[in-house]
């Protein structure tokens, strides 16, 4: 089967995964903003930070959910929390419900360079650093953070190779 990666990214994490996911497996890669129709592939691989508790990629998968339900889908997300209940919760509150009961997730680690951010992003940060009851997660609100990691692309280079071998039905 032929597929497709999708992402979008606010500072360019995101990208940098679409970009290396797109090597390993020789998919073509596009940003939302621009990209062709999710129908003129046969399945999709799907990426997107979190940027304050929600998707970035919302408006787009809430737009193409017909399509998105018609084929396979690999949706990676991209976040300073790793994956655990707080991701877990996340998922279900910003994505339709209907995507996510049909989608295989796989959550990776991303990148903030504090002087990188808009002003707003850097303010929001910052008190959201100072009031964040986990500490740990509060520092790296405040300082910034980089898990950029090719390696943990791996599970979805793996499930993009059993969908390439795959006949379309
Ligand atoms: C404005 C802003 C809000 C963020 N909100 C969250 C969040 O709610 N939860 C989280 O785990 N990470 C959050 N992050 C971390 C991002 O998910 C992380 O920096 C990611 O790598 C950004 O992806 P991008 O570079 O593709 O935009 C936030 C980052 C920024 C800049």
């Amino acid at each position: 089967m032929n597929g497709a990666v999708f992402y979008a990214s606010k500072y360019g994490s995101t990208a940098q995964y679409a970009q290396w996911i797109g090597e390993a497996t020789g998919l073509p890669v596009f940003n939302v903003e621009g990209a062709p129709p999710p129908e003129s592939f046969d399945f999709v691989v799907v990426g997107s930070p979190v940027i304050y508790y929600g998707f970035l990629i919302e408006k787009w998968v809430s737009e193409h959910l017909g399509a998105l339900e018609e084929r396979p889908v690999v949706f990676f997300s991209v976040s300073g929390a790793g994956p655990g209940p707080k991701l877990d919760a996340w998922i279900p509150e910003s994505l339709p419900k209907s995507f996510v009961a049909h989608m295989r997730h796989v959550g990776l680690r991303g990148r903030q360079i504090p002087a990188d951010l808009t002003f707003y992003d850097r303010t929001m940060l910052i008190i959201g650093g100072l009031k964040n009851p986990d500490r740990k997660a509060g520092q790296e609100e405040l300082k910034g953070f980089d898990y950029m990691d090719q390696g943990s692309i791996g599970p979805i280079v793996e499930m993009v190779r059993r969908l390439q071998q795959r006949e379309v039905a």
